[in-house]
């Protein structure tokens, strides 16, 4: 993307001014370009999930489009067998004028570094619907209210995917790439939360937990994708997450994956990404499993991934060029059975077996032509 380039060149003369990533991105004149935001909350005592996603969408220019253009979506399971819940989706759609981001209390007025601290609101409001998401240095709150469910809550400081900003992308988030991922936090430490629905008078709370904060930014989602992410529980406090798929340039189109596994107890802190690894991913959409092998110089790392077709959601919306549009279905019901290798004293050619987990309520998404069917393609 332009912008990233651009802020590269700029910060080689002046220092580049803003904050984190995760911070707002200064939107172009013309569009396509969106951005998104999305929390996950995991309650270690309910074990339960919650997700709130809210973004907007520059449409291309000269269409005339009547897709939503701002979009705000609680996501809770619900319709639980057996302690298998299918994630069902709350939205909200809102106009531009109905929505307001700030960079610490002012217009976003320049793209941010990867240093500073995040400091933004994101706020919408239709009257009867709206949100607001306060992104403080070390604090995050956030209070919606989407049809009858109401969310609030507050999050501790962010558990950071590298130091000083660095992300999933690393030195490859200074290319011109189509779509950009983030990722803020794997694992902020949840203070409280608070789920209302407010006609049926019921309301959950949790203080025991974390939550993975993230972001995309670009022109649009791509052809295709997988994304998941997940954490055990305090008496490991591991985390991964990962996305990837078919990204469109302006002349051809590459598949590429993401890739971070953190286990702290093993001092196991490995990212795969396409410049150090090389993955192959054998996908079945239909029956909802996936399978993950990434190779690097020291680390290999297999995934397993799969979850109950009777957990994903119906589409999800996703950005397009148009606006906010279906084009996922996801899970907060998944297992993900890990495999971390190293190199061994024998050298980079033999890897040997040094760690092997097994996470639940694992939040799983197949997007585009990756999804059983292409069922959310329209
Ligand atoms: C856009 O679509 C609306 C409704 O479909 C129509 O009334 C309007 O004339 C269209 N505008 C343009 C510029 O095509
Ligand atoms: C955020 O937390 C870090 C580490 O605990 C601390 O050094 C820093 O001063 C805090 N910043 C703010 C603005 O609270
Ligand atoms: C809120 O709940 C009422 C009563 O259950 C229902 O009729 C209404 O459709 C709900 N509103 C939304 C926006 O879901
Ligand atoms: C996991 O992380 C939390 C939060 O940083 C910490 O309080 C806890 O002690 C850690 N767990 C273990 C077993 O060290
Ligand atoms: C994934 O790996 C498991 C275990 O090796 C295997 O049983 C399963 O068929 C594989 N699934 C796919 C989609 O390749
Ligand atoms: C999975 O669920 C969807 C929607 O509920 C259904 O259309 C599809 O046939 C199911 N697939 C399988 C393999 O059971």
């Amino acid at each position: 993307m332009i912008t990233g380039v651009s802020c590269l060149l700029f910060s080689l003369l002046i220092m580049c001014i803003g904050g984190n990533q995760f911070d707002p991105h200064l939107f172009p004149t013309t569009g396509p370009f969106f951005e998104g935001w999305y929390m996950r909350i995991t309650d270690f005592d309910r074990r339960d999930s919650i997700g709130l996603l809210f973004g907007h969408v520059l449409p291309k220019q000269g269409i005339n489009t009547s897709d939503p253009l701002v979009m705000a979506s609680i996501l809770r399971r619900e319709n639980c067998q057996k302690k298998v819940c299918q994630l069902v989706s709350y939205n909200a759609m809102f106009t531009p004028d109905q929505t307001k981001v700030t960079v610490n209390g002012k217009p976003v007025i320049s793209n941010p570094d990867d240093a500073s601290l995040a400091n933004f609101q994101f706020e919408m409001n239709s009257g009867s619907e709206g949100g607001l998401f306060t992104q403080n240095a070390n604090s995050t709150t956030f209070d919606f209210r989407i049809g009858n469910l109401s969310l609030r809550g507050e999050l501790g400081p962010s558990v950071p995917w590298a130091p000083n900003g660095g992300g999933p992308e690393g030195w490859l988030s200074h290319l011109p790439l189509p779509l950009h991922w983030f990722v803020y936090s794997l694992r902020s430490p949840l203070k409280i939360y608070d789920l209302t629905d407010i006609e049926r008078k019921q309301t959950i709370l949790g203080h025991h937990g974390v939550a993975h904060l993230e972001k995309n930014w670009g022109l649009s989602f791509p052809k295709a994708w997988i994304w998941a992410e997940g954490v055990s529980d305090y008496n490991k406090n591991i985390s991964f997450a990962l996305s990837g798929g078919l990204v469109q340039f302006s002349f051809f189109s590459l598949t590429a994956y993401l890739i971070g596994y953190r286990n702290p107890f093993e001092n196991i802190d490995i990212n795969f990404r396409p410049d150090n690894s090389v993955v192959v991913l054998q996908n079945d959409d239909c029956k909802r499993e996936v399978n993950i092998t990434a190779r690097s110089l020291f680390y290999t790392l297999e995934i397993n991934l799969f979850s109950t077709n009777s957990s994903f959601s119906s589409c999800l919306f996703g950005p397009q060029e148009t606006g906010f549009r279906k084009a996922c279905v996801e899970s907060y019901d998944a297992v993900a059975k890990i495999q971390v290798y190293k190199a061994s004293v024998l050298g980079v050619f033999v890897h040997k077996l040094i760690d092997k987990q097994t996470l639940t309520d694992i939040a799983l998404e197949f997007g585009g032509t990756y999804d059983c069917g292409n069922m959310c393609m329209t």
